[in-house]
């Protein structure tokens, strides 16, 4: 199985992907990075594993539907079978959700459905809860909404700043989101069996 990871940022949930996949946790390859953020980390952690990197600015494209037209051009052209958002900060429509159904994954910052949307760890942190987490679930159009496939809890301490707890709940991300993928492809591989 062939993966295209989207991301904005650092990168840390495609280095902890790749990592199991060396470490065989994982069957498959990572075929693609696209990111959109000038600048953003994770080119040059794909750069460093020798991984293909596509740069799409979403600035130079008129609409959402627009940009996921080309990222539709640029999945399929490296053959990805699967779609994993790792820290996107793009909302995806359906252009892209009707080209890969039940074929893209994400991770949010909070125990789903609390808090979705941006800035979600400084939301648990401003509602004063006392745990929230991380949660790997599959893209829906609407946000951070579609069906919950692994979940991790983390407490808040008194003493949390949103590094201290985004540091924490990432470390919970980089363990549940290897695994809930390769879970996920068991899913699909038997789904298709049964088809
Ligand atoms: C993660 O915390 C994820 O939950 C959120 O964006 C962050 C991306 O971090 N959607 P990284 O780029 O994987 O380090």
């Amino acid at each position: 199985m062939r993966f295209g990871i989207l991301a904005s940022g650092s990168g840390s949930n495609m280095e902890a992907i790749a990592q199991a996949i060396d470490g065989q946790g994982l069957k498959g390859e990572i075929g693609i990075v696209i990111y959109n953020e000038p600048g953003a980390y994770v080119q040059h952690r794909a750069a460093v594993r020798r991984i293909p990197v596509v740069h799409l600015n979403h600035r130079d494209f008129g609409s959402r539907e627009a940009l996921d037209h080309q990222l539709m051009k640029v999945l399929n052209a490296h053959g990805v079978d699967l779609v994993l958002m790792a820290g996107w900060m793009r909302v995806v429509t359906p252009v892209l959700i009707d080209g890969f159904p039940e074929r893209i994954l994400n991770i949010h910052p909070s125990l789903l459905p609390s808090f979705r949307g941006m800035h979600a760890i400084q939301q648990a942190l401003d509602y004063g809860v006392k745990i929230t987490g991380c949660t790997v679930h599959v893209v829906v159009p609407d946000v951070d909404a579609g069906r919950i496939l692994a979940q991790a809890a983390v407490p808040i301490l008194p003493d949390d700043t949103p590094h201290s707890l985004r540091l924490r709940i990432q470390s919970q991300e980089h363990r549940i989101y290897p695994e809930a993928i390769a879970d996920y492809q068991q899913h699909l591989s038997q789904s298709h069996v049964l088809s």
